[in-house]
Order: structure tokens, then C-alpha cells, then sequence
């Protein structure tokens, strides 16, 4: 059956041309060129003080907690080398209240849930005299000053807890550790992409690119600590005077969910500008909304209404949950793309929106399957889109004469990598498009599970390890300095994918 006039009017903002794809490229390396050098930037390209990636021979236990994604996640690491890790770990609800309330609770509350994870799960390796190291990946925009410091820069992805903007995330959250004599110290601080980057390189060897497509989207890299250079000739210059390796590279967090909020490329349509302006971060997080799991659901929803609004679907009957703000998720999104027949997408239609049997004609499924397509398929261009900026800024598009090839790698994670049908075949086609058929089979996708928690385990194991050689070292550790920034020289140790 053919599909309605009234889609073609919405194929530009679904449908990315050749062109458009060039035009989202070059805005992101505008942008990550920006805010490399300017603090301040929507595209905030945060430095994480990580100055290498692990080799995987790490060894150790503990504990990571993970915030951002749609539970608390608090976890028991066990790095046991040889690439192999093992992983206990116990979520906990975030309610609404507990996002949107005083900043104290919710660190409360997650003081609370390690306490509770240490009795009930965890395997009683703190002991009195030595605090457990945990690492705290936190995946929200923050401005990172030390591995273990960060200023919080704004909420994302529906939290809005007041009291947070422009503290420390690490002290809020030690103060609620140790108000109630939880025996744990937060010595790291990563971004969820900053783990999968890491946990990536610890599982497969080294990797290039850590990104996410979950709740949210973001993405970071590898870059030259030079390039950084906002950070400043005093800190550059000490960063790479630690020796070969370490310090001339640093892990960057480009926040790319904030890419063009300036609204100058991306295909912004009616449903998308619906979703935003009803938000609780208005024209904030602009390239997230169109990609990262949390508005997927939304977006189609929005067609869906306009498309019974005009009287072309389910004979113009809505439901509750048709009605409802963010009446339901991604999920529904990834059913209907993923139903192996009419019928098939038909029952999900009527069991997910509860529209009535005799309203969903195969007319009507082909519709709610059509703009179900359009908003993953346009999620996996842009998804492409922000990898291969990464890619180009980096320089590794190209195989400097005389060296091996060792292809690009990208660790993956999130819900939408995970559970869209075909998210790798999609974001592959506009790969091809835009780095042509070799460039695209040079890139190697992998997802890299577990990377909160597992990159956060490396992190405060590299901390752990800073902390003790500053012990050692005794009075010589500078006064004021965190022992645990990269300038220590301690940090991750084999040599990253390095920008060309
Ligand atoms: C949001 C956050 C970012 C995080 C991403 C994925 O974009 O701002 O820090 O990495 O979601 O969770």
C-alpha cells in the first residue's frame, strides 16, 4: 500500500542527503575545534586527565558507581588481567523526585545504595585502615579540573536536582559518604564514554573512540594534549615533559549531545521542535534529541499524533498513552522495527499504544512502522555523522606513507547500540557515504558492555596506584596538587590509537 502523501513533505528531515551528512561533519569539527580552545562551549570537550589507555594486564578490585543512564548502577570490579574482568553489581531506582529535588538527597541516596551494595553483595574486601577506592563515573556534563574533580556544567538526559550546577560532583559526593561513615573514597571521576573508551582498550587493545547511544549520546577520544589548547601552555608543556607517551595524549569528552544547539545544520523538524520546547532543557542538548534513546520514543510518538491529528491513522483515535508525555520509550520503537511481520508489528501496536483491534488496518501499521524507520534511521546517520567528525578531527581518515594499518577502533555502549535492530548495518551505510567503501571498513565497532563500570574500575586503580607513589615519594608530592592527575605520570600505560 502506498504510504501517504503527507510523509514525503517530512522525508528532508528524516532522509540526510550526501550534502546534509557533509554539512553535520564539518559543524562538528567546527565545534570540537571551538571548544578545544574556549572553555564555555555547548560542545564542551571536557579534558579528562586520562593520558592513556590500558593494556589490559590490570589487576585489582573495585568499586564503580555509575549515574546518568536510567538506574544507579553500583558495582564490585575485578580487573583480573589477561583482559578478562569480573563484575558484581546491583541497580537502584532514580525517581523523578530524587532528579528533580536538592542535590544533597540524591548524593544522600547514593551514599546510601553503596552502603547498601557493601552489605548485601559486595564481597568485604574494604577493610578499616584502607578506604575502598571507587570510581565514580558520572555522565553528565562537568568541567573536569583533576581525575578526581569536576565541576557539575548542567543537567541532561530529565535530571534537574537543584544545588549541583558549578560544585564539585566528587566532594557532594564523599560529604554524603563520609556523613555516614561509609569507608570509601571517591578518587576518580569519568564520563560514561570516557570508561567505554577505556574499558574498550582493556578488553580488545587499543581504541580510538568510546561512545554511547543510550539515554543520552556523547562521545570521546583521543587527542593530542596540545590540541587541548585551552588547557594552557603551563599545563601542556608539564603534561608532555612526563616522557614518551604519557602526558602527550589525553582522553577528551566532547559532550557532542550538545552539538549545534545553535540549531545551524541538524534537521530540526516540527516533531522534534514539539519534543524540545516541552522538554525540561529547551533548546539545550540539541543533536542528543534527535539520536540518544531517551527522545526516540517521543519523536515518534509526536508523528504518530500529528498523523491521527490529520485524521490518516487508527481512523483518527488516540489513547492515554498516545496522550501522555513520553507515554512510552524506545523500546517500542526498536519492537516495531524489529517484528518480523505485519501481524507481528499489529500486536505490538495493540498491546504497547492499547489502540483497539478494528482501528489498525495494514495501511495504519505500515504508517507506525514507516515513522518508527524514519527516526532510527535518521538516529544511526547522525550517529555515523558524530564518529566520522571524531575520525576526520583526528586524522586517522588517512594511513600516514609508511606505516601499518591498524584501522580505526570505536567501543560502543548503550541501549540503542544495543537493542535497535540493525544499529550497526545503519550507521555502517553512512560510514560508506561519507569515508567511501575503504575508509568504512578500516573503522572497527565493537560494543564494549559494562564500560561505566569497568572504565571507572581503571581509573581509580590508576588513582590508587598515584596515591601510593605520592606516599612514597612523601614530602616531595607538590603541596595543592592532586596526586592523582594525569601530571603524575602514572596513568594508563600502553600507547593509545593516536591522532595522526
Ligand atoms: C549526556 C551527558 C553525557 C553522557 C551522555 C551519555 O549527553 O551529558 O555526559 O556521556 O549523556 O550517557
Amino acid at each position: 500500500m502506498p504510504l501517504p502523501d503527507i510523509t514525503k513533505t517530512f522525508n528532508p528531515y528524516f532522509h540526510l542527503t550526501h550534502e546534509h551528512l557533509g554539512r553535520i561533519v564539518s559543524q562538528f569539527r567546527t565545534e570540537f575545534e571551538d571548544g578545544l580552545t574556549h572553555y564555555g562551549k555547548d560542545t564542551a570537550m571536557v579534558p579528562s586527565f586520562v593520558t592513556g589507555v590500558p593494556d589490559g594486564s590490570e589487576k585489582g578490585t573495585f568499586l564503580a558507581l555509575d549515574l546518568g543512564g536510567t538506574n544507579l548502577r553500583v558495582c564490585e570490579v575485578t580487573l583480573q588481567g589477561g583482559h578478562k574482568f569480573d563484575i558484581k553489581q546491583q541497580k537502584y531506582k532514580v525517581s523523578d523526585e530524587l532528579k528533580k529535588g536538592a542535590a544533597r538527597v540524591l548524593f544522600d541516596y547514593i551514599a546510601e545504595s553503596v552502603d547498601a551494595f557493601l552489605t548485601d553483595i559486595g564481597s568485604g574486601i574494604a577493610n578499616e585502615h584502607e578506604p575502598m577506592h571507587l570510581g565514580f563515573t558520572f555522565s553528565f556534563p562537568v568541567e573536569q579540573t583533576a581525575i578526581d574533580a569536576g565541576k557539575v556544567l548542567t543537567w541532561t538526559k530529565g535530571f534537574a536536582a537543584t544545588g549541583a550546577i558549578g560544585n564539585d560532583v566528587v566532594k557532594l559526593l564523599q560529604d554524603s559518604l563520609d556523613r555516614k561513615h561509609i569507608h570509601v573514597k571517591c578518587s576518580a571521576l569519568v564520563n560514561d564514554t570516557v570508561g567505554t573508551l577505556l574499558s574498550r582498550s582493556y578488553q580488545s587493545g587499543p581504541a580510538l573512540i568510546g561512545a554511547i547511544f543510550g539515554t543520552g549520546t556523547n562521545g570521546a577520544y583521543i587527542d593530542r594534549t596540545r590540541t587541548i589548547q585551552k588547557l594552557g601552555e603551563e599545563k601542556i608543556a608539564g603534561a608532555e615533559a612526563l616522557g614518551d607517551h604519557a602526558g602527550k595524549f589525553m582522553v577528551v569528552n566532547t559532550e557532542w549531545g550538545a552539538m549545534d544547539n545553535g540549531r545551524k545544520v541538524l534537521p530540526i523538524s516540527i516533531f522534534d521542535n514539539k519534543l524540545d520546547r516541552e522538554s525540561i532543557n529547551p533548546r539545550k542538548q540539541a543533536f542528543e534529541k534527535l539520536v540518544s534513546g531517551m527522545y526516540l520514543g517521543e519523536i515518534s510518538r509526536n508523528i504518530l499524533l500529528h498523523l491521527i491529528d490529520s485524521s490518516l491513522l487508527f481512523n483518527g483515535h488516540s489513547t492515554t498513552v498516545l496522550n501522555t508525555h513520553y507515554g512510552y520509550d524506545a523500546a517500542f520503537v526498536s519492537g516495531i522495527e524489529g517484528a518480523e511481520s505485519t501481524d507481528a508489528a499489529r500486536k505490538i501496536i495493540i498491546q504497547e499504544l492499547g489502540i483497539a483491534k478494528e482501528h489498525v488496518s495494514d495501511g495504519c501499521v505500515e504508517l507506525v512502522q514507516w515513522a518508527c524507520r524514519v527516526v532510527a534511521d535518521r538516529a544511526c546517520a547522525l550517529a555515523a555523522c558524530a564518529i566520522v567528525a571524531v575520525i576526520l578531527h583526528t586524522g586517522n581518515d588517512k594511513v600516514p606513507e609508511g606505516e601499518k594499518d591498524t584501522g580505526v577502533d570505536v567501543g560502543l555502549d548503550g541501549s540503542v547500540c544495543e537493542f535497535l535492530p540493525h544499529f550497526d548495518d545503519r550507521v555502517r551505510k553512512t560510514l560508506k557515504v561519507l569515508l567511501g567503501e575503504e575508509g568504512e571498513k578500516r573503522v572497527r565497532m565493537g560494543l564494549a558492555k559494562d564500560g561505566s563500570g569497568v572504565g571507572a574500575a581503571l581509573c581509580a586503580l590508576q588513582a590508587k596506584k598515584a596515591i601510593e607513589a605520592s606516599r612514597v615519594k612523601g614530602a616531595k608530592a607538590a603541596p595543592g596538587k592532586s596526586p592523582t592527575t594525569g601530571q603524575t605520570g602514572s596513568h594508563p600505560t600502553s600507547h593509545p590509537a593516536p591522532p595522526k
